[in-house]
């Protein structure tokens, strides 16, 4: 099962990066890669520049585990029922060692104000059932920087909660962003969200990147076809009246066995007779914006082969 090939990217302080994709695109696969809870059968995973995917000490792995912290979909599945706010945020602190016995409640007081949820001691009291979904997704936020990481992977962290409630916790990241210079991932496939918080975007399909770039770029200027029907699928109510939508039916490339050729083949509307014989490289088409498309985002080599088709 090739549930993420060939990926490659960069997550930098004081950034958010969206990776956006379809259900089964790889996107959860990608985010437990990065909070080690899968171990990559190749490739590495480069913390600082050392290679963490192999690590297996414990020291390591707890070194690793406390500067990247992951936040799940489910905040009422990531909580235990029949323990405190208190115990779910002062437990990190205890086994990463991050303050002194006596430090640990105005340790505790401090993550919820971080998180906006004041007064402190009343919610550190509660338990998740006496909390919204919202609060209880502060909550996992606030165990998350319990352990001050530097890398904050967030996996849908909001497609469980009502939409009234969704842009507290994007504008939460926003500013823990802008103050805790943490780097985010965020696994979405609500580009609407993507568009709100993210610097970059990187957009998968069965399992590979086939885009990536600067948010705005990206969202705006979209290079794979992949990419334009996702945008071209998110409702707008300023528009009235729409193009159709060009998809072709067709499945991703299975994954157990890709056959070569692109991924995308059997949907794009754009596809020439290549596409089914060659994979396409992710190619920097325009700067910082970079495809995996022959006709959109053609490699240095396909180019030329397309000017001596032309000369011919
Ligand atoms: N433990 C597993 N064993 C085998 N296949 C798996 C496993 N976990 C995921 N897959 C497969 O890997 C592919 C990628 O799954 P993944 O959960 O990463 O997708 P996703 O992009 O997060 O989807 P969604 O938007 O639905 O959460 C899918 O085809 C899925 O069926
Ligand atoms: S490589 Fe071909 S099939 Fe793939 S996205 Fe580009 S045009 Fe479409
Ligand atoms: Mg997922």
């Amino acid at each position: 099962m090739h549930a993420a090939d060939d990926v490659t990217f960069v997550l930098r302080p004081g950034t958010i990066t969206a990776l956006v994709g379809e259900s089964g695109s790889g996107k959860s696969t990608v985010a437990r890669l990065l909070a080690r809870l899968y171990q990559p059968t190749a490739g590495q995973v480069l913390f600082d520049g050392v290679d963490v995917a192999g690590a297996r000490r414990r020291r390591d792995l707890l070194r690793y585990r406390s500067q990247v912290q992951m936040i799940f979909q489910d905040p009422f599945g990531s909580l235990n029922p029949v323990k405190t706010i208190r115990h779910h945020l002062a437990r990190p602190l205890r086994i990463h060692g991050r303050v002194e016995r006596g430090g640990v409640e105005a340790r505790v007081q401090e993550l919820l104000e971080t998180v906006g949820l004041v007064p402190a001691e009343k919610y550190a009291a509660k338990f998740p059932h006496e909390l919204s979904g919202g609060q209880r997704q502060r909550v996992a936020i606030a165990r998350a920087l319990a352990v001050e990481p530097a890398v904050l992977v967030a996996d849908e962290p909001t497609s469980m909660l009502d939409v009234s409630i969704r842009v507290g916790i994007l504008n939460l990241m926003l500013d823990l962003k802008e103050r805790e210079r943490l780097a985010f991932l965020y696994v979405t496939h609500d580009l609407a969200s993507a568009r709100y918080v993210a610097d970059t975007v990187l957009v998968m399909y069965a399992g590979q990147i086939v885009e990536q770039g600067a948010a705005e770029q990206v969202l705006q200027r979209p290079l794979h076809p992949y990419t334009q029907l996702l945008l071209a699928s998110v409702p707008d109510p300023a528009v009235t009246e729409r193009a159709p939508i060009t998809a072709r039916k067709g499945l991703a490339a299975a994954a157990v066995d890709p056959p070569p050729g692109c991924r995308f083949v059997e949907r794009c509307p754009l596809r020439i007779p290549v596409c089914s014989e060659r994979t396409p490289e992710l190619v920097e088409a325009s700067p910082g914006q970079s495809a995996r498309c022959h006709v959109t985002a053609p490699s240095p080599a396909r180019r030329e082969d397309l000017h001596v088709e032309h000369v011919q």
